[in-house]
């Protein structure tokens, strides 16, 4: 036996073993997280959309489904309009829990996200909870990309991305009512994925990060409100890197809830730990959202600039005001006019913030032109409706043939008919097609 399979025998019984270790070298089931906002008539088992076909509905998450074998759902119209995440089964696991736990009622004002790229359970923190302000962080820049992408992809406003360590967030004055901390671990759920070996475990690999866990979390519990919930999952089986950091976090006055250990071979699912906890009320009862580490420093938000940039927008009659003003409130920074669900955000958090909900218009010298996230908000003689052939095109990343109509303004939307899919320009020698790269959906 391989020196991970004898570790995992500590917590796995012996006549699982042979089958836990045959599902380690096999593919996951493919699934996908629908977001509240995509039809309901297409959340349901055998629904068949363009290259993906539902086949079962996943046991413990809201929207959740698997899908057929042949499914590529990347290459899905309904992917590129955001309807869905691409996400493991076992990721979905810990927000899904959060939501069947937490009170309807309770007050939700900020959550944070400490580790959050590529972005699946952020997307589905900030779906689940529209009333919140999601930080989503990631402490690595390269990886700041893979979340940013798959944000810009999804309808969700309500979240700020930011790439800062852990000083930034004890300096805020700020206390957060859900943390999840879905820590770097040594992915044993992640052998197939990665194209290792099971021989190629090393278990002083699980007792550095189960170092690393204990301290990220141990600064993290810092930060939470009274009442709040504290989130800790890891993508790996050991002891060491669940239990261990959980019985740490007990130690330091929070409650367990729930926790649960999805496996490979009996869940359906890559696999891995998640647990709920809970830092009940204090004694001076301390239910703050902003309070102040150094008692005469002024908390700062910056304002929304809503009156001001609707003013700029309607320059541009490409912007439907109307439904831009019903959406949120207006910000800007560095050119870049942002729509966001609440009216002000803490100052360092707005400075320091990567993309703040939906990056709608950029300003330029000869007026504010249309981005991506403004395609739901176009009015609607700008909105080209295409047939199926030619929306596959744009989705391909082809540019199109001039247009017979006419058009006093450069900025168009492609839609098919459902909804808007894509950002075209209007040139001299045609209409090109702005999909971003990582969108592009390749022929085969
Ligand atoms: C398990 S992944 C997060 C997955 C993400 N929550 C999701 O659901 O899509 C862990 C993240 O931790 C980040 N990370 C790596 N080293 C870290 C460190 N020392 N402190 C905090 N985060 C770190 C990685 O960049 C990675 O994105």
């Amino acid at each position: 036996m391989s020196n991970f399979l004898s570790h995992i025998s500590k917590i796995l019984p012996e006549n699982e073993i042979e089958d836990f270790a045959k599902s380690c070298n096999l593919p996951v089931s493919k699934s996908i997280r629908f977001f509240s906002y995509a039809k309901d008539e297409k959340k349901k088992v055998g629904y068949e959309g363009d290259f993906y076909k539902l086949e079962n509905k996943i046991d413990w998450a809201e929207d959740g489904f698997y899908l057929e074998k042949n499914s590529k759902p990347s290459k899905s119209l309904d992917y590129i309009r955001g309807d869905f995440y691409i996400q493991d089964a076992s990721s979905m696991y810990p927000v899904a829990k959060l939501k069947k736990i937490i009170p309807n009622n309770m007050d939700i004002n900020y959550i944070l996200d400490y580790a959050s790229s590529p972005g699946g359970k952020t997307t589905q923190l900030a779906d689940y909870f529209p009333n919140s302000i999601v930080l989503a962080n990631d402490v690595i820049k390269g990886r700041i990309n893979a979340i940013l992408t798959n944000l810009f992809r999804s309808k969700l406003k309500n979240v700020i991305l930011l790439n800062e360590d852990f000083q930034f967030y004890y300096d805020l004055p700020l206390k957060y009512d859900i943390i999840l901390a879905d820590l770097p671990c040594s992915g044993e759920s992640l052998i197939y994925k990665k194209k290792t070996s099971i021989y190629d475990w090393s278990f002083n690999e699980v007792l550095f990060n189960a170092k690393r866990q204990k301290k990220i979390s141990g600064n993290l519990l810092n930060l939470l409100n009274d009442n709040s919930y504290f989130i800790y999952s890891t993508c790996t089986f050991s002891k060491e890197e669940n239990e261990d950091i959980v019985d740490f976090l007990i130690e330091n006055k929070l409650n367990l809830i729930h926790n649960k250990r999805l496996w490979p071979h009996k869940d359906r699912c890559a696999g891995g730990y998640s647990a709920i906890l809970k830092k009940e009320e204090t004694e001076n009862n301390s239910k703050n959202v902003y309070h102040q580490k150094e008692t005469n420093k002024k908390i700062e938000f910056v304002d929304n600039q809503t009156e001001k940039l609707i003013k700029m927008l309607s320059k541009n009659p490409y912007f439907n005001i109307e439904k831009i003003i019903n959406s949120g409130y207006l910000y800007f920074k560095k050119n870049i006019i942002f729509l966001f669900p609440f009216p002000k955000i803490l100052k360092p958090i707005f400075e320091n913030a990567i993309s703040i909900g939906q990056a709608l218009a950029k300003l330029e010298k000869y007026g504010t032109i249309p981005l991506w996230g403004s395609i739901d908000y176009a009015n609607e003689q700008y909105v080209l409706k295409f047939d199926k052939k030619t929306i596959y095109k744009l989705a391909e990343g082809s540019d199109l043939k001039e247009l017979s109509m006419k058009f006093d303004n450069q900025y168009l939307v492609a839609a098919d008919d459902e909804a808007s899919l894509f950002l075209l320009k209007k040139t001299g020698n045609g209409i090109k097609n702005l999909i971003p790269n990582f969108m592009i959906v390749q022929s085969s």
